[in-house]
């Protein structure tokens, strides 16, 4: 009889998620394994949503945003006796790996799991915030840069038309990342992140220098983590003397047709989250550093604060100030 693993996508949802999906099931395939598709998430592996994965079920689904597989959200995962339900749902199939695609709350919850029952797990990191310790990747950064880029690009025309200020607010809840990024490939005036400290006072001289030298419109990109999207938008009224304007770009950002970056970054991190499992490993993340995919243990993951390239964060500052 073949072994059983499954396959689930968990937390917010990321570009990168399906071809993910796709690409773990057939793999695993291919390495002997009966792969299963579990739907909802943390919830699903608790109210035995399992479904064979038939090739119909995943083909077309490559370039498809969001996660077929749907995501939500558990607490009762938090509880043994749900835990325990969730065991017998695989026992009962002979499933005896999982592969996890979503964010450190994923793989914490996963790994409580394996301290239960033993059941091996390999994790891909995927989410827009690129928040996850030991990796420079994860699934769903580059569409969502994409997504912002495209839409700055746009709001460019109307504050360069209209000579006025627009505070652009992206998300990330705890991150700067999307914001300095999309800032650097924007040319944004001014960027507004948890990382880096802010000096309104100089970004204040520092437009007036440029005002008086011919300068019509303003870009701010702030990341949502700030709160400052209102703020900002009001002080460049008030103290730059510039009609300003606020948009907040929301959930567009999570959407979208995965690009060629996160089609490939799914396919590296699906392979290697199969091989990891074949050689016996129990509970690695996959992750890309320095250029170099790989895995870590899921300790040197979920045990650390995820730390920002300081070149990033140094190209920024002048943003800042
Ligand atoms: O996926 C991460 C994230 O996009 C954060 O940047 C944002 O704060 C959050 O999700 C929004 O979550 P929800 O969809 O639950 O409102």
């Amino acid at each position: 009889m073949k072994k059983g693993l499954a396959i689930f996508t968990s937390g917010g949802d990321a570009a990168g998620m399906n071809p993910a999906v796709k690409c773990v099931v057939e793999y695993a395939t291919k390495r002997g394994y009966e792969p299963w598709l579990v739907y909802d998430g943390l919830r699903g592996l608790i109210d035995d949503q399992f479904v064979r994965a038939e090739r119909d079920l995943v083909s077309g689904i490559l370039h498809r945003g969001g996660t077929i597989l749907r995501s939500a959200r558990s607490k009762r995962f938090f509880e043994l006796e749900h835990r325990q339900k969730a065991y017998e749902n695989l026992k009962k199939r002979g499933i005896e790996k999982l592969v996890v695609i979503g964010g450190d709350g994923s793989f914490r919850a996963l790994n409580q799991f394996y301290a239960d029952f033993g059941v091996p797990f390999a994790g891909i990191p995927a989410t827009i915030d690129n928040d996850i310790a030991g990796t420079d990747y994860c699934l769903g950064v580059d569409t969502a840069l994409n997504m912002i880029r495209q839409s700055v690009d746009s709001i460019r025309d109307t504050a360069t038309s209209f000579s006025r200020a627009f505070v652009i607010e992206v998300m990330g809840r705890h991150c700067g990342y999307l914001a300095m990024v999309s800032s650097l490939a924007c040319g944004a005036e001014i960027c507004l992140t948890p990382e880096l400290p802010y000096d309104l006072d100089s970004i204040g001289s520092r437009l007036q220098a440029d005002i008086a030298d011919g300068r019509r419109y303003v870009l701010a990109i702030v990341a949502e983590g700030t709160q400052m999207g209102d703020y900002l938008t009001r002080w460049i009224n008030d103290s730059i003397n510039m009609e300003a304007r606020l948009t907040v770009l929301g959930h567009v950002q999570r959407g979208g047709s995965p690009t060629v970056r996160d089609r490939l970054m799914a396919h590296k991190f699906a392979v290697g989250a199969i091989e990891a499992l074949e050689v016996g490993k129990t509970n690695a993340i996959m992750v890309y550093r320095d250029g170099d995919y790989g895995d870590l243990p899921i300790n040197e993951v979920c045990d650390s604060k995820y730390v920002l390239d300081p070149k990033l964060l140094s190209m920024c500052a002048d943003l800042s100030k």
